[in-house]
């Protein structure tokens, strides 16, 4: 294994950016390409159709291009509709994030689990699968929000969200959802709003698979050499924002490039 081939992370936007973080913090001298696929954002109002032809298609592009060790799709909405497609195409070990239902019917107490994810991603039956596998005895209340993944998107951008937005946007999933103590945040964007979301539905814990998948990639990749020290690129699929560069150092990406 060449100690140089990244880890490739991929997500519509910044999403993937919270389950970069843990993975960073595991295996800190990985070299990262993270790949935001700007010029198709968003993914969670797009057709599953659509979604399951241009993600595979994307991926072996940028397999090609950065020859990684293995990929990441950070974003549970490729994920629950293109894991499959993707692996297929790909020769190399492709790590999904999906649901973290499993661990949120482990913590719930009152059995009532809130699934907080994109349109696209609540209407999956991967979702009914893992309600049905792990939370048989729960009520799981899904709610799809297009408005959180814009709020964090700009909130990586510098503008602060506003907390009416953030309650507007989880108003009805508090309201279908009596009861709840538990939140899996199903969509990769909706960690960067974590203070937002805890402030808008105080004592509901929230979930996400992100230090899952940081051990899952360790142990995918335990024993192969790593460089000496870390970096990280961002390629975007369009004319980045340069608004983001500031978030994406954050994460260690201080080159920004375009596919
Ligand atoms: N971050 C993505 C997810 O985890 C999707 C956001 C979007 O493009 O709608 O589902």
């Amino acid at each position: 294994m060449n100690p140089d081939a990244p880890l490739l992370f991929f997500d519509s936007g910044v999403g993937g950016l919270s389950v970069l973080g843990p993975t960073r913090a595991l295996i800190p001298n990985a070299p990262i390409v993270y790949a935001p696929d700007s010029a198709a954002y968003p993914y969670g109002t797009k057709s599953e159709a659509k979604l399951a032809a241009h993600v595979p298609v994307l991926l072996t592009r940028l397999v090609e291009r950065f020859a990684p060790r293995l990929v990441v799709i950070a974003c549970n909405t490729a994920s629950t509709i293109a894991l499959d497609h993707a692996r297929a195409a790909l020769a190399i070990p492709v790590v999904g994030t999906v649901p973290a239902i499993k661990p949120a019917a482990e913590l719930s107490r009152s059995r009532v689990i809130g699934v907080l994810g994109t349109e696209a991603t609540v209407r999956q039956p991967y979702v009914d699968d893992l309600a049905a596998r792990f939370a048989a005895d729960c009520t799981v209340v899904r709610h799809g929000s297009a408005a959180l993944v814009e709020l964090a998107e700009a909130k990586l951008r510098g503008r602060a969200p506003d907390p009416a937005a953030i309650a507007a946007a989880i108003a009805p999933l508090l309201d279908a959802a009596p009861g709840m103590d538990v939140m899996v945040l199903a969509c990769t964007h909706f960690p960067l709003l974590a203070d937002e979301l805890a402030a808008a539905a105080p004592g509901v814990r929230q979930v996400d698979g992100a230090a899952g998948i940081a051990r899952r990639i360790a142990h995918l990749t335990r024993g192969q050499p790593w460089p000496e020290r870390p970096s990280g690129q961002a390629v975007f699929t369009a004319e980045p924002d340069p608004a983001l560069f500031p978030a994406l150092a954050r994460f260690g990406l201080s080159r920004v490039a375009t596919l």
